[in-house]
């Protein structure tokens, strides 16, 4: 594939970069410490559309009303503005192309829901800008330009399950091998994303200083990922770093949990550990909300439904339901999806 024209100059060919969003089914506040995490890729997606040339990535958008304009040397992506540019100059100033790009971005993902639409723009825009390598490379270059965009110290699944989703299969991965096992979606179980109404507030800072507990947690006790029996934590005298690390390592078991049971198609139990998993999120990490719980309390009682959790960081955002076939209608159904990909036209 040629990205420049003759001589360097603008290429002729249109590059269609497409990166999905994601959801994750169960592991919430485990990626950081290198725990386990199960999420899917979906069927909403951002694509960016244009040609290489020039020395500025442009980018227009049909959901924002300010054109993204960064410099390929450009210095600090939080800088930038406007808000969303941050997230392109990010992945610029993490793959520094040689050459510039002028193009638009698409995106059929609901911005700010906790379905990773910056993660799909990072992914899409690196692509797009002539990214080579395998998908764990693109997560991890994606992962720091998100870092360096948002200053939240995230870890790298939404990335990760972006560039490497695979059709019809939810994706167990270890954080800490960075190995991914795809397991094939039962049929007879539907996912569905609905929205709380909240937007999530504080994320970004609040998310961070859980991150701070659960590293403050290991320098007492060790690796999370090691722990399998929480009498492990009793030397945690602090109650707050008890309970954020027994959240830490719970969940770390229920995802082994959840996927022994998808592989088994066994929903009634997949749901108990998406059930078990929201109680933890609530009431040891306290990253939940009244409006989430009562999402989740409501869509756990209707008929059909295996479990419901919230889904991604919390404090507002999305609940994420495991159902049979047409048993809730509000939200978006989403189906697994492929990673991303590229393709070149003309
Ligand atoms: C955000 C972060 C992820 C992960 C989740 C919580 O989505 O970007 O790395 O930590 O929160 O599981």
């Amino acid at each position: 594939m040629s990205s420049t024209g003759p001589g360097g100059g603008p290429s002729t060919a249109t590059v269609i970069a497409v990166a999905p969003g994601r959801v994750n089914l169960i592991g919430d506040h485990t990626d950081t410490t290198g725990g386990l995490v199960l999420p899917m890729a979906i069927d909403l997606a951002t694509t960016v559309t244009g040609r290489t040339g020039g020395d500025r990535v442009v980018l227009r958008s049909a959901a924002e009303p300010e054109v993204a304009v960064v410099p390929l040397d450009v210095i600090d992506p939080a800088d930038c503005s406007p808000g969303w540019a941050r997230y392109v100059a990010g992945v610029v100033a993490e793959l520094r192309p040689s050459i510039g790009f002028d193009g638009e971005v698409r995106t059929t993902l609901p911005v700010g829901a906790g379905l990773s639409s910056s993660a799909a723009l990072e992914v899409a825009v690196a692509l797009a800008l002539g990214f080579e390598g395998s998908p764990l490379e693109l997560a991890r270059l994606t992962r720091r330009a998100e870092q360096r965009a948002s200053g939240v110290p995230c870890g790298i699944m939404d990335q990760l399950a972006s560039a490497s989703g695979v059709a019809g299969h939810v994706l167990l991965i270890d954080c800490g091998e960075e190995t991914i096992e795809p397991i094939p979606m039962p049929a007879g179980a539907e996912v569905r994303v609905v929205h709380s109404g909240e937007a999530r507030v504080l994320a970004g800072s609040a998310y961070a200083e859980r991150r701070g507990a659960v590293e403050a947690a290991e320098v007492v006790v060790g690796p999370l990922r090691a722990i399998r029996d929480v009498s492990d934590l009793d030397a945690l005298e602090d109650p707050i770093l008890r309970r954020r690390a027994r959240h830490v390592v719970t969940e770390n078991e229920r995802v082994r949990a959840f996927a022994a049971a998808m592989g088994q198609e066994d929903l009634a139990a997949a749901g108990e550990a998406m059930g078990a998993s929201h109680a933890s999120l609530r009431d040891d990490f306290e990253v939940s909300t009244p409006a989430l719980d009562a999402l989740v309390s409501r869509l756990t009682a209707t008929p059909g439904v295996f479990g419901a959790r919230l889904t991604g960081a919390g404090f507002g955002g999305c609940v994420v339901a495991l159902t049979e076939p047409g048993a809730i209608d509000d939200g978006w159904l989403v189906r697994a999806s492929a990673g991303a990909h590229r393709s070149t036209t003309g």
